[in-house]
């Protein structure tokens, strides 16, 4: 491969014409989706365009309505949220569900504890807490301590840290710099980096542009439950992006680019170069 070429990502997740209502609310219509491995999506839009309702189908909380999805290549029915865990589709919601009186250590085992005979095995399930925080370069004082004595951006890293014990091929992470000041954002940011150097399929939610452009390789916008855009990064302006959310620049009436049909596990697309992203933001470590 000729060095300038864009890498090449395998297809992991294809939804297609989902729709959703609640009641009388069309919460998604039609919406089209797709990530790949080693990408990181950014799903965009105002407050009540259906990015929760679109993550939500993902995650086996809301069975949709219409449309399809596929999981490498296959037709799949993610009914409850244990359907998800087994397909490889982890979430990180908004919230973090997080045991704030249990250390790190029992937070990331919590439900799938390792045993030694008839005992917790604590010390397996520390090294391998140890291991998975270095190779996420992720830094903590502890892994003993309680997560309430914990920063906002460390409790952020432990639950993205939970997610991928399992190891999921797709991470839903729900604003997860929402709460968090600008060195601890940077820090989350770095981890979903290295989440795309492991090779996850990424899937951000967030409000902040700035973010997402320092970090998405594409962005996915959603406006009153329909798409209204799809757009790589670095062909996309903040205020493109805009426009796309509050409906000044209206895609709905278009035809969205449909993802190519997944007939085959191997299926490819290409994406832009690494190298031709946006330059990282100052304050990055
Ligand atoms: N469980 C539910 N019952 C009824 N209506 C719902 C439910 N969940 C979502 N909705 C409605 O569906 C629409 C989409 O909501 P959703 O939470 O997906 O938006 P969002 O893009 O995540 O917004 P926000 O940025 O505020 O989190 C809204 O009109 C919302 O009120
Ligand atoms: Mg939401």
């Amino acid at each position: 491969m000729k060095a300038s070429q864009p890498p090449r990502r395998t297809r992991v997740l294809t939804m297609t014409g989902i729709g959703k209502h609640f009641g009388a609310v069309k919460a998604l219509t039609d919406v089209d989706f797709w990530v790949n491995e080693g990408e990181v999506v950014a799903l965009v839009g105002d407050n009540g365009a259906g990015k929760s309702t679109l993550v939500k189908v993902l995650a086996g909380v809301h069975p949709p309505d219409a449309g399809s999805i596929e999981f490498d290549g296959e037709v799949v029915e993610i009914g409850s949220p244990a359907d998800a865990q087994d397909l490889g589709i982890a979430t990180v919601f908004q919230d973090l569900a997080l045991c704030d009186n249990l250390d790190v250590v029992a937070n990331l085992w919590l439900g799938r504890e390792m045993l030694d005979g008839r005992f917790l095995d604590e010390v397996e399930m520390e090294q391998r807490t140890w291991t998975l925080l270095r190779e996420l370069s992720a830094r903590l004082p502890s892994v003993r301590t309680p997560v309430s004595t914990l920063s906002g951006g460390q409790r952020q890293t432990v639950a993205i840290a939970r997610s991928l014990i399992g190891d999921p091929r797709v991470v839903i992470l729900d604003e997860p710099t929402a709460a968090l000041g600008v060195a601890q954002s940077a820090e989350v940011l770095n981890l979903i980096e290295t989440l795309r150097e492991r090779g996850h399929g990424v899937i951000l939610i967030s409000h902040n542009m700035a973010d997402v452009l320092a970090v998405a390789d594409r962005v996915v916008v959603l406006r009153l439950g329909r798409n209204n855009g799809v757009y790589n990064v670095v062909d996309v302006t903040s205020e493109t992006l805009i426009a796309a959310i509050t409906g000044a620049m209206d895609h709905s009436h278009l035809p969205q680019t449909r993802p190519p049909v997944t007939k085959t596990p191997d299926n490819v697309i290409d994406l832009p170069a690494k190298g031709a992203r946006r330059p990282r933001r100052k304050g990055d470590a």
